[in-house]
């Protein structure tokens, strides 16, 4: 068998003009639909075709193809998550009883939780505890349509239990149908052992733990914490340096809880996207767009912290490239379910359908620089296309958590 022929799929969305946009400003009219399409996909070399099924080359007609009905279905490109904390052990589930009674998230950090109570669980857990949980997590993924995973280290905050998360990542990339893109986060917290002299943790970081992990290729991004009570901005930018000096890409949890400013500095510095963003003022806004910086809203985290949307009308206005991700993490915001993230984007976000499937697919390809191979089904992109129940464009995620999404290919869908 070659691979698989997708035929008569209801709508087939291949986002031809949001790769040629950029991801800036996408309309309807970029999602480039085709009604009664068809995708031709080969595991060794990606998508062959695509085009309306009565086109369908005749080559492709061959017995060596296997032809799959889609009748009923709206196909996508696979989805990039491209914000997320898969590497972690034990939960926070009380945490979350008192943030809903009314502790703050910060006041939880201040006195030793949040997320260093992850960090205990995760430096106890060994490498076969934390690649058994990934794999799980990676699977869950998979099924909610995701097949490139930004997946981040930072709930060991020491250099073994840093390595081990990474090491993980390594053994678990594209193992179960997803690709994993790995960002070492040693800069998440401050961890305990260093709470009287933080200025020795980031001196570990830049001079110990960044350059082994280099040494070992086992990242391809740092990401840094910057707000208040994690690393300030002059930390932030300090450790962004470091990664940049060992050829490590950059990307900055920014403007979250409080605003800092470091939107602007990190898309001054050539960082690749900054995430979160819920207080960003409008030079930040601007820096974002001028630097062509993707900003990553991460509306489920908003959601678990009660506090007011990202401003993504505005950034979108601004030229900003907006991508939309899960966050997931044990603490801010425990779901890997990146449809109801897109549900999250038209409720809380008021962002229009092709907005936010640009925002899960394409643009979060790009905050990743991967967009030649992830975010469109058009000819030379890796990944088969996913599906959802339907024949609009909002079929992926207007109903709220249906669960699993239809795959063409089972006997039982
Ligand atoms: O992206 N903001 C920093 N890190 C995570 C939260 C991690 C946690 O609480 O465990 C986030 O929201
Ligand atoms: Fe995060």
């Amino acid at each position: 068998m070659k691979g698989h022929v997708y035929r008569k799929i209801s709508c087939l969305v291949t986002n031809e003009g949001v790769a040629a946009k950029g991801g800036v400003r996408p309309v309807a009219e970029d999602l480039g639909l085709i009604a009664q399409g068809a995708v031709v996909h080969s595991p060794k070399e990606g998508i062959l075709w695509v085009g309306p099924d009565k086109n369908l080359p005749k080559p492709f007609r061959a017995k060596a193809w296997k032809h799959v009905n889609c009748a009923g279905l709206t196909a996508y490109p696979g989805l990039v998550d491209c914000h997320t904390h898969p590497v972690f052990a034990g939960d926070r589930a009380l945490e979350f009883e008192l943030r809903m009674q009314g502790a703050k998230y910060t006041e939880i950090a201040a006195a030793g939780g949040g997320i260093l109570t992850s960090v205990k669980a995760t430096r106890l857990a060994s490498a076969a505890t934390l690649g058994k949980l990934l794999a799980h997590r990676v699977k869950t993924a998979y099924g909610f349509g995701v097949r490139l995973l930004e997946a981040k280290s930072g709930y060991g905050l020491d250099m073994a239990s840093e390595i081990r998360s990474l090491e993980a990542i390594r053994k678990a990339n594209k193992k179960y149908g997803v690709e994993l893109v790995p960002t070492c986060m040693a800069a998440h917290a401050v961890p305990p052992e260093r709470k009287e002299n933080r200025s020795a943790y980031v001196t570990e970081i830049k001079e110990k733990i960044l350059p082994l992990v280099a040494k070992k290729k086992l990242a391809e991004y740092v990401d840094v914490f910057c707000d208040a009570g994690f690393f300030s901005v002059e930390e932030s930018l300090d450790i962004l340096r470091a990664a940049h000096d060992l050829r490590l890409s950059t990307r900055v949890h920014g403007e979250e809880l409080g605003l800092t400013g470091i939107a602007q500095k990190a898309a001054e510095f050539g960082a690749h996207s900054v995430d979160h963003l819920l207080k960003v003022d409008d030079a930040g806004i601007r820096a974002l767009a001028r630097h062509g910086t993707v900003a990553v809203l991460l509306p489920g985290t908003a959601l678990y912290l009660r506090e007011p949307p990202a401003p993504a009308r505005k950034l979108i206005d601004e030229g900003a490239v907006v991508a939309l991700a899960s966050d997931f993490n044990p603490g801010t915001c425990p779901t890997q379910n990146l449809p109801f993230i897109g549900t999250l984007s038209a409720i809380h976000l008021g962002l229009t359908t092709a907005e936010i499937i640009a925002g899960l697919t394409w643009s979060a390809a790009r905050s990743l620089r991967r967009e030649s191979r992830y975010g469109t089904l058009l000819p030379g992109a890796t990944s088969a296309p996913i599906f959802a129940r339907g024949d609009h464009p909002s079929a992926l995620f207007y109903a709220l958590a249906p669960g699993a999404l239809p795959d063409p290919l089972s006997s039982t869908w």
